[in-house]
């Protein structure tokens, strides 16, 4: 096989690969490789992640970072957990891929777990979060065709209302509905006949739902966006517009859901449910795996062939998911999180009145941004070079994903660092005072790009 011959810039290379690299003569090879051969769609810190044990993660020079990123909401149960230690191992020794042409193991009993903490009746496998929203939109089209309308043709009801400042992921029908507009309008023409409705503002959604409308697709707590709880009056409205016209309420549950919020779903707050809910992230211990969760009146417009996916819903994954599923259960994890939650927004307000430039706290659960007035990437780098993982989202507001199982001395760990980052980190560019309100519809004018 001939090798290509493609030449490092190796200069430019070895300055950026520098941090992972410092302690040892040379640049890390692998950050070379990844320079020269990744697809650049991400700003990736440089450093090689080597492993993790509970909430702390290690880089390939030993240095031990708090995670309180988990991975972008994945890792719930850190790294290493012995129980999913040992699922994983047990079936990749029996059968990691079997094919959805047989029965597995694990996917009953775990669609039926699903079933009974969402109260939802049929689970759909598949991959990924993106690739959940695009059968859900499969599902509303279906859902929305009358009988007299026949396969091929344009649906009267076929447009999707989706929410300012929302996001859903980067396949065709996820970044249709994601209103950013920096992540859509490289990749137009988009899924035609998506709408977007200002957020939380019930006399928009009132002026954008007719009877063309399958589906209304919302997050419950807005994660990329800024960590933006739907109101009560919203959802209830999004409720009863959807049963009115015959669409679907479609919960976005990706990284609100399965317990980060303090409930097993973020939506379990209000008394009515929606008639999809849409999982992934922390589903399989962080295994790829995502589910469409949805009621019985919806599965029965669906056949065999409509859908579907390779990979989506093996067993190494399903019985990994279990075993998750399990663990918060048994060790009280729901509890932990809602404990755990009010101390850190305990701490963080008292820093709110210590920093000036930070201009609101809000979040559920394990579930927290820290909106500021000044750009939040300096204080990303800042807290990773004192050994702490967050990240910053639309710029301005810091976010926290801690796994499930934190304690409370790791809580205490993690605000005497994020004290310190926030004292000594250079400040830049200011937020427009229009990022800065508290009042989200605003935000959401303000940072959707
Ligand atoms: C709310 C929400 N929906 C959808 C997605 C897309 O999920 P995935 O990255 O697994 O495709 C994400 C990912 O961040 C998300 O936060």
């Amino acid at each position: 096989m001939k090798i290509s011959s493609k030449k490092n810039s190796s200069a430019k290379l070895a300055r950026k690969a520098k941090p992972a690299a410092a302690r040892s003569a040379k640049p890390d090879a692998r950050l070379l490789d990844a320079e020269q051969f990744l697809l650049p769609t991400y700003k990736r810190q440089p450093v090689v992640m080597t492993h993790g044990r509970g909430a702390y993660v290690f880089d390939s020079t030993g240095k031990k970072y708090l995670d309180f990123l988990g991975g972008i909401a994945v890792n719930a149960l850190g790294h290493a957990h012995p129980r999913v230690v040992r699922v994983i191992r047990r079936e990749a020794a029996r059968a990691i891929h079997l094919s959805n042409l047989f029965h597995n193991a694990y996917q009953g009993p775990l669609a039926r777990k699903l079933s009974e903490w969402s109260g939802m009746d049929r689970v759909f496998f598949s991959n990924s979060g993106t690739e959940a929203i695009d059968g859900a939109m499969k599902l509303a089209r279906l859902y929305g065709r009358k009988t007299d309308e026949p396969a091929g043709t344009t649906a009267k009801k076929h447009r999707f209302l989706a929410l300012e400042n929302s996001f859903h992921g980067r396949t065709f029908g996820a970044v249709s509905v994601t209103s950013t507009e920096k992540y859509r309008l490289p990749f137009a023409p988009l899924v035609p006949g998506v709408d977007f409705v200002r957020f939380n503002d019930v006399a928009d959604l009132e002026a954008k739902f007719d009877d063309t409308v399958c589906a209304i697709l919302i997050e419950t707590v807005q994660g990329e966006g800024g960590i933006y709880p739907v109101s009560e009056a919203f959802w209830n409205r999004a409720r009863s517009l959807a049963t009115q016209h015959g669409a679907l309420l479609i919960a976005d549950e990706i990284q609100c859901g399965l317990g980060r919020t303090g409930r097993c779903f973020a939506y379990q707050k209000f008394s009515s449910k929606p008639d999809i809910v849409l999982i992934a992230k922390p589903l399989a211990a962080g295994l790829p795996l995502g589910a469409i969760l949805t009621t019985e009146d919806v599965a029965s417009r669906v056949s065999a062939g409509m859908h579907g996916t390779t990979f989506g819903g093996g067993p190494l994954a399903c019985a990994t998911a279990l075993e998750f599923l399990h663990i918060v259960e048994d060790e009280d994890l729901l509890e932990n999180i809602r404990a755990r939650g009010s101390e850190l927004r305990e701490g963080l307000t008292k820093l709110a009145t210590k920093f000036d430039f930070i201009r609101a706290v809000r979040g559920e659960g394990l579930m927290i941004g820290v909106e500021l007035s000044v750009e939040g990437g300096p204080f990303v780098s800042e807290a990773m070079q004192r050994g702490l993982l967050i990240n910053c989202t639309h710029d301005f507001t810091l976010r926290f994903l801690p796994p499930f199982l934190i304690t409370r001395a790791q809580v205490r760990e993690f605000l005497k660092l994020l004290e310190l980052v926030l004292a000594t980190t250079p400040r830049q560019a200011s937020a427009p005072d229009s990022a800065n309100s508290a009042d989200p519809q605003r935000v959401a004018h303000a940072t959707a790009r």
